[in-house]
């Protein structure tokens, strides 16, 4: 039944099709890009100002004057409603003696007013008043001459504000590719769905750890071991592709995969393999289906009864899902956006994760966490929840929707002491880590263009 399901997904969705493999070689990744400040200034100059970022929730610049701050390394970007149709971004860095306008954060402005010497901005970005702007300014009078806040690059996509610093850059839409678009298109996001949480965790490492930790499946047994009775994690089950300069996974979860056998069955205290495990049993839950005493002995053979179940809740809920394959009511679709965006997508929600440089220390970095959820026809909009800052060792670890994010977190730290010792000269990399290495290669690309 299975089989059959995801022949016929495979015939019809293009969302499904398997890309050609990029050619990669399979040299040390050297540990010296996670250390170095002159690695860091390379990315900044070379890579950091001329791709498309990640800025923040449209649903944000709800109304004309809503704004928030993009701190993105050394620089702060001001991203505003300016007008009923139109998002804008420009540095949040006063023309006068450079002090930054507003702090990081958001609000409602109907103006820019710099703290200093009262320089105020319109929504626009223009200078509109200044204290004796007309008399004691013997090189011009900077309202008079068009002084205005340098604008950045600004589109959005699926409710998503995206800058881009390079005046030059290609659209967005042509940075993200067709495919990409058009995968991430049937999930209506921009439509349907609403942030409801919303975290920035200090991280001790280099962003390219955050990227790194996200993008293979391969630590699932060392630091998951609860997601191994329902889900599969090898790379026959794992199918990566490759978009442009991003890629993806599809994670299947619902049954245990080939690791699920005997030996580790009994591990976990089942009598073997074939037993309904906990995982699967809570998930049979979560969409409203009670365990038969029929399956038992067959957890492996459950995975069309939870698609189906995942199909009667979505109809249930009122959600139009007839854009949606099967797997993608049920599996997770990871996409990793180059530079430093990963998306966990599920029919019902989906994470973002944003891996921004400090922008100082490239020992350091900041992990920005968003939970953006589908709200069903009648159903009420989560109120927008204020952002958290947290630091590792806080608290915050015991609020993550999964433990598995808690343990992604704690490895941070510890690979990155690991960088730092004379006895680790760079990152051995699988076969199945390929997307670690298809990243490193896109960032070399960018650092190679003078
Ligand atoms: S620095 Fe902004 S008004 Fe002087
Ligand atoms: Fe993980």
């Amino acid at each position: 039944m299975a089989a059959s399901a995801d022949a016929r997904d495979a015939a019809l969705a293009p969302i499904l099709r398997k890309t050609p493999e990029p050619a990669l070689d399979c040299a040390l990744i050297p540990s010296q890009r996670y250390l170095a400040p002159e690695f860091m200034r390379l990315e900044w100059e070379r890579m950091w100002r001329r791709v498309w970022l990640y800025a923040g929730p449209l649903s944000d610049l709800a109304q004309i004057g809503d704004y928030f701050t993009f701190e993105i390394g050394p620089e702060s970007v001001l991203v505003v409603r300016s007008a009923p149709d139109q998002i804008r971004a420009m540095y949040n860095v006063c023309q006068h003696r450079g002090r930054r306008i507003r702090p990081a954060g958001c609000g409602l402005a109907r103006a820019f007013t710099c703290p200093y010497h009262r320089w105020r901005y319109d929504l626009e970005g223009r200078l509109v008043s200044a204290p004796d702007a007309e008399c004691d300014f013997p090189q011009g009078n900077p309202i008079a001459s068009g002084m205005r806040l340098p604008q950045v690059r600004c589109e959005t996509f699926q409710g998503l504000v995206f800058i881009n610093f390079d005046d030059n850059a290609e659209p967005l839409g042509d940075y993200l590719t067709r495919d990409v678009m058009d995968h991430l298109g049937t999930y209506r996001w921009g439509a349907e769905f609403s942030i409801n949480l919303d975290w920035t965790v200090a991280w001790p490492c280099n962003w390219k750890i955050g990227v790194d930790s996200f993008n293979e499946l391969y630590h699932l047994q060392g630091i998951h071991p609860e997601l191994m009775d329902m889900s599969d994690d090898t790379p026959g089950g794992c199918p990566i592709d490759f978009y442009g300069r991003h890629s993806r996974f599809i994670y299947r979860v619902g049954v245990p995969g080939p690791r699920w056998d005997d030996a580790m069955a009994r591990r976990r205290g089942y009598r073997d393999s074939s037993q309904i495990t906990a995982g699967v049993r809570a998930m049979l839950k979560a969409y409203g289906v009670e365990p038969r005493p029929e399956w038992e002995g067959h957890v492996k053979e459950l995975r069309p009864v939870l698609l189906e179940a995942a199909r009667q809740r979505a109809q249930r809920g009122g959600v139009d899902v007839s854009g949606l394959v099967d797997q993608q009511l049920l599996d997770d679709f990871h996409y990793f956006l180059f530079p430093n965006i990963t998306l966990n997508i599920s029919a019902h929600h989906f994470w973002l994760f944003r891996h921004r440089p400090h922008p100082e220390d490239p020992q350091r970095m900041l992990w920005d966490f968003q939970q953006f959820v589908r709200v069903c026809p009648g159903q009420a909009v989560p109120p927008r929840p204020a952002h958290q800052d947290y630091v590792i060792g806080d608290g915050h670890e015991a609020h993550f929707p999964h433990i598995a994010l808690a343990q992604d977190e704690a490895q941070a730290g510890e690979l990155q002491r690991g960088m730092r010792s004379a006895g680790f000269k760079g990152l051995y990399l699988a076969h199945q880590e390929r997307r670690l290495r298809y990243f490193h290669s896109v960032l070399d690309e960018y650092l190679a263009r003078a």
